[in-house]
């Protein structure tokens, strides 16, 4: 059976930089307490007219440009995201539509922060059973027009920023390089830590005045427990990732980790035993870009040469539902 190869990547942000002094005029917080909690010090935040779509359709653009490739040599799209820019259909159709794209699947991936690590492994078990050949996957968010900026939002609305980042997934016939595992987890009963309540069809009516009032169409997070999980399971799914493969902390080049906060990070890279140099971060320049922060950091760790070929890179992350887990990938 052939391995999934990353082809190449690439990613997309914005125009608009958002600082913390920029939020410190919105809402009451302060570059000092966001800085010290979370690591961020900038994120982007889309413009009107710009929608989570167009962002993937950048980033996706640039990953087929440097994989020399162009969209009709994709036969399937797999879509991540948390934040969509409809109710229904999901995202994937509307990428699929502005690559200028019919007939092959859109599939979409509903796993927040995790999804991208989802998302790869549903693309490595049909690239590796041959179903699909060319697999774009597609990290893309837009958090901020959902966020609330007042203070009553604060511990959320300081953390998201927006952004997509793609890969293009193919098959390699090298045995030893390639996805070497996925391996995916969830606990639903966490589901309401990080949740948006609705609109959504358990409402009866599944929008109303009310539910607006109330803000529960607002991301809302209990975000000491989200932080308590994140520290154990990120550095778990490592562990497990490196056992399935025979593999220690120290042969890992990079860790790539989801980008939610610098201080789960730190702990992560210590629960790991890695030293600072193996675990990429960029979460100061962008937030929790939740699907995307993952394509996008390896994006730039590859654009800074973090990884040659032969390299151990190893992905983990955790978010919402709760779901969590990891990928072991020999560059
Ligand atoms: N600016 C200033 N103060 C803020 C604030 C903000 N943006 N947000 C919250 N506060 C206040 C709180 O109201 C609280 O005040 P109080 O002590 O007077 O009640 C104080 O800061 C401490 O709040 P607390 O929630 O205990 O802080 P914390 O150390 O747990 O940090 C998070 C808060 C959200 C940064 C932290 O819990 C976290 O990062 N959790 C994980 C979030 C995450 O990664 N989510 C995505 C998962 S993929």
């Amino acid at each position: 059976m052939p391995h999934t190869q990353f082809l190449a990547t690439g990613f997309h942000v914005p125009a608009r930089v958002v600082t913390n002094d920029d939020l410190a005029q919105m809402m009451d917080t302060s570059d000092e307490w966001i800085v010290q909690r979370s690591g961020i010090k900038t994120r982007y935040w889309v413009d009107r007219g710009d929608t989570g779509v167009g962002l993937a359709r950048e980033a996706s653009r640039k990953a087929l440009d440097k994989a020399g490739l162009k969209a009709a040599d994709l036969d399937c799209i797999i879509y991540c995201t948390c934040t969509p820019d409809h109710f229904e259909p999901g995202n994937g159709v509307f990428l699929q539509r502005e690559l200028g794209l019919s007939d092959i699947p859109a599939v979409d991936v509903r796993n927040q922060c995790s999804g991208f690590i989802y998302g790869l492994s549903i693309a490595d078990a049909w690239i590796r059973t041959g179903q699909y050949k060319r697999i774009l996957l597609v990290g893309a968010e837009v958090h901020s027009r959902g966020l609330d900026k007042t203070s009553r939002g604060r511990d959320t609305a300081v953390l998201f920023g927006d952004g997509a980042g793609a890969a293009v997934l193919a098959p390699i016939d090298d045995d030893g390089r390639g996805v070497l595992s996925t391996h995916i987890f969830a606990d639903g009963r966490y589901a309401e830590k990080l949740w948006v309540d609705g609109p959504g069809l358990a409402h009866d009516p599944y929008v109303s005045v009310e539910m607006l009032e109330q803000g529960l169409h607002r991301a809302v997070m209990e975000g000491r427990d989200v932080f308590k999980f994140a520290s154990v399971k990120m550095p778990e799914s490592v562990a497990i990732a490196l056992k399935a493969n025979r593999l220690t902390p120290a042969d890992i080049k990079l860790l790539v980790p989801h980008q939610a906060n610098l201080r789960i990070i730190e702990m992560v890279q210590k629960a790991t035993g890695l030293r600072e140099d193996q675990v990429y971060t960029n979460i100061q320049k962008y937030g929790n870009t939740t699907a995307a922060s993952i394509p996008i950091a390896l994006d730039e760790a590859l654009a800074e040469g973090r990884l040659k070929q032969g390299d151990l890179l190893v992905l983990t992350a955790f978010g919402s539902g709760f779901t969590w887990g990891s990928a072991a990938i020999r560059w």
